[in-house]
């Protein structure tokens, strides 16, 4: 029977190496298929494309290795696994990301908190409801973006992250951000502003234009924590999706290169519908 299953196994990674078209088993899908080899006791199967295995790559991965990863699946089984820093031994659940893979707007956070290490989404606090509120003000629904955080396990009592744990997790959001290709990003506080551009200039400095990101649109707004200590900026918050609503609508102008920020957020004309804003966004936050 070993003998089978071995034999099988190296026929379809045999097929696989050769570059040949994928090979499902008659019941299922892809996933299926690797799930019910890996149930009937077949090894670690390659979800990964690479030709190795997820385990071995969220042990011992290296950047380039998590930055070659196929695909969205493989991504996130090595995530799951993960255990390249020492967050992997606190954490309940990983907490790879919420939304949609082909989403136009990427939204980042900072990392998972009490919530989201129990239940495995970003942002489903007090925060994310918050936060889901703001999205939904500039005409996108939480389902159409993509949500994920810089760190993907939550630090204890929800210390600030370490620089080795940036260094070990940020390929997984730098991985998400090819793979889903968006029309723009949004950093979500200063710790995921200052992350992504690699800088320590404040929110202040920060806010109100358009950065690049690898090539991508970046528009930084505060943080949905520290709008619920802090309501009065509600509205600059909701200028700043407005200003991500135009940039999805193809009516802002592209970025330069310039220091990687450069165009002012135009203000004027908005802050009457704003006040309505503020009216939605935070007439219905809880607690
Ligand atoms: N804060 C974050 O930055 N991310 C979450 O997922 C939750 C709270």
């Amino acid at each position: 029977m070993t003998g089978t299953r071995d034999s099988l196994r190296s026929y379809l990674e045999g097929r696989e190496n050769l570059g040949e078209p994928e090979m499902f088993l008659p019941s299922g899908g892809r996933r299926e298929t690797l799930e019910k080899m890996q149930r009937a006791g077949l090894g670690a199967p390659d979800t990964t494309g690479l030709g190795t295995d997820a385990e071995r790559l969220a042990r011992s991965g290296t950047r380039e290795e998590i930055l070659a990863i196929q695909d969205m699946e493989g991504l996130r089984a090595v995530a799951e696994a993960c255990t390249r820093c020492g967050l992997h031994s606190t954490r309940t659940k990983v907490v790879f990301s919420d939304g949609a893979a082909d989403a136009s707007v990427l939204c980042v956070g900072e990392a998972p908190g009490a919530n989201e290490d129990r239940t495995g989404l970003p942002f489903v606090g007090r925060a994310g409801k918050l936060l889901d509120r703001l999205l939904l003000s500039a005409g996108f629904p939480r389902a159409d973006v993509f949500i994920c955080n810089v760190l993907k396990c939550r630090p204890p009592g929800n210390r600030n992250p370490l620089p080795d744990e940036i260094e070990a997790c940020s390929p997984f959001m730098l991985r998400q951000l090819e793979l889903v290709s968006p029309t723009v990003i949004v950093a979500f506080g200063t710790f995921a502003a200052q992350t992504l551009l690699g800088c320590r200039d404040s929110l202040r400095h920060l806010r109100g234009r358009t950065h690049l990101y690898q090539g991508y649109p970046l528009v930084v707004t505060y943080h949905p924590a520290a709008l619920l200590r802090n309501p009065g900026w509600t509205r600059p918050t909701w200028r700043d999706l407005q200003l991500v609503r135009r940039i999805v609508d193809g009516e802002q102008g592209q970025p330069t290169a310039r220091m990687g920020a450069v165009e002012a957020a135009p203000e004027s004309g908005m802050d009457d519908d704003a006040g309505a804003q503020d009216q939605l966004i935070l007439g219905g936050r809880d607690g």
